[in-house]
């Protein structure tokens, strides 16, 4: 998710692998769905989907880019990519790597789509330039981020009933990431533009999740959030699941902005 504390680390993505594919429905194929017709990949075209998951906007992108096409489809989590090949078996055209995307080596592809990816990167401005360095000259790139407060509500009201069942204080505020800066239509147009796109433009896709209790506890395992609860006892994870589902009740979300933005541009000729 959007690097709320806690989550997101490649441990996390390993365990929440078969989750992360139940959750794909509610929320990151239509995530997906529309990051693939903002980023519009063709027939014939050569594209890295860069942090793939389980597939979500890498199998629709390979049916659009057919048989004449490729998709290099990269994640760094060995369970995602299991899951991903099973997903795409007989979809010849994609091709599922288990890697660290920012060390890829690949380059020249006419599209490099990240959804939801570049935020996970240790050191974002230098892995989505090495992804930008991709394409090649004149090939469009596309990311896509949460928007400023989209998804936080959940990840909150996860820290709090952590802290409510250990009995600790709330947990802290994590630290200022780059992200914050630039989760906006503008800034973040401005951010691609500074590492030297050019025709940028920001879709802003907005969306929400209704946070019945199975999708809302689903949010969790499937998703970065399950490092939050990593060590813990079972008996411990059932107590927080209910502190979690009475809190979000408490606090009346019945439903979670899950608003994206993707940036496009061309890479320079
Ligand atoms: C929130 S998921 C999004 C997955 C997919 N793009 C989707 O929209 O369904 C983020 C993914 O990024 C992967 N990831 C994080 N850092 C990565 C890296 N350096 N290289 C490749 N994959 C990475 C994680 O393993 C995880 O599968």
């Amino acid at each position: 998710m959007g690097r709320p504390a806690n989550t997101g680390s490649r441990e996390a993505f390993d365990a929440a692998a078969a989750d992360f594919a139940a959750l794909g429905r509610y929320l990151w194929e239509p995530v997906a769905t529309d990051a693939v017709a903002t980023a519009d990949p063709g027939p014939g075209e050569r594209v890295l989907d860069a942090c793939c998951g389980t597939g979500a906007s890498a199998i629709p992108s390979a049916r659009l880019v057919g048989e004449e096409g490729l998709v290099d489809a990269v994640d760094v989590s060995a369970p995602m990519i299991a899951e991903l090949r099973e997903r795409a078996s007989g979809i010849a055209q994609l091709r599922a790597h288990e890697a660290d995307v920012t060390a890829w080596g690949g380059a020249g592809y006419d599209l490099v789509q990240s959804v939801l990816g570049i935020f996970f990167f240790p050191d974002v401005l230098d892995g989505t330039r090495r992804l930008i360095g991709m394409a090649r000259p004149g090939g469009r790139v596309a990311c896509t981020i949460w928007r400023r407060g989209a998804v936080v509500a959940a990840g909150e009201q996860l820290g709090l009933a952590i802290a409510d069942v250990r009995r600790t204080d709330p947990p802290a505020e994590r630290p200022a990431h780059l992200i914050d800066r630039i989760n906006q239509p503008g800034p973040f147009a401005e951010w691609l533009r500074s590492l030297g796109l050019v025709e940028v433009r920001v879709a802003v896709h907005e969306r929400a999740l209704p946070m019945t209790p199975g999708v809302a506890w689903l949010l969790v395992l499937g998703s970065g959030y399950r490092g939050a609860l990593t060590g813990l006892p079972p008996e411990v994870v059932a107590e927080v699941r209910d502190r979690y589902l009475a809190r979000l009740r408490e606090a009346g979300i019945d439903e979670l902005d899950t608003t994206t933005l993707t940036g496009t541009g061309t890479a320079p000729v």
